[in-house]
């Protein structure tokens, strides 16, 4: 049996297991509803994943992707419609240009490119993504925390909770 502090889980031996903390970002018509399905099919994938909705794939600046980097992520994962596919026509061929910019990005910030990922994944697919979830975690969890850009600032004292939320200024 495992419990969980400062978001890393304790084993039997009471020695902490990293856990990672991922962000999700899914687009609303095609991988939220790959998510809603993968839930109902009753297909794991690690808690540690945090789904953001957003209404297309497009919607995601890179930004958003350094700043998730930045207030603590340890990996990041963009889901959209497959191409051609996109509610919107052509918002995922802007999300391809647009990620492809950004992987070069990480890669002059030294982030590893394994931290961050692009998917494509339909309504229908729940079973794949589960199974990209499962991967990615696995990938990430074999690179440990990311610390290339995370602002300290954004950690406890104990150095693993998130008080991004709350007000650090004082
Ligand atoms: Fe899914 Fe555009 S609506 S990628």
């Amino acid at each position: 049996m495992q419990s969980i502090e400062n978001g890393n889980a304790l084993n039997g031996a009471g020695t902490q297991t990293f856990v990672p903390k991922i962000v999700a970002f899914c687009c609303n018509w095609c991988s939220y509803a790959g998510a809603d399905l993968a839930g109902s099919s009753r297909l794991a994938y690690p808690a540690s994943v945090k789904i953001i909705r957003v209404p297309c794939s497009c919607r995601v600046n890179p930004t958003f992707v350094l700043k998730a980097f930045q207030q603590g992520a340890d990996g990041v994962i963009l889901c959209g419609c497959h191409p051609g596919d996109c509610h919107y026509v052509t918002g995922n061929y802007y999300t391809r240009r647009r990620m492809a910019l950004l992987f070069s990005f990480l890669d002059y910030l030294g982030i590893e490119r394994d931290r961050m990922r692009v998917e494509w994944v339909s309504a229908a697919e729940g079973a794949r993504f589960s199974q990209v979830m499962n991967d990615f975690v696995s990938k990430v969890t074999a690179l440990g925390e990311n610390r290339k850009i995370a602002d300290i600032r954004c950690k406890g004292a104990s150095g693993g909770e998130d008080v991004a939320g709350g007000n650090n200024d004082d």
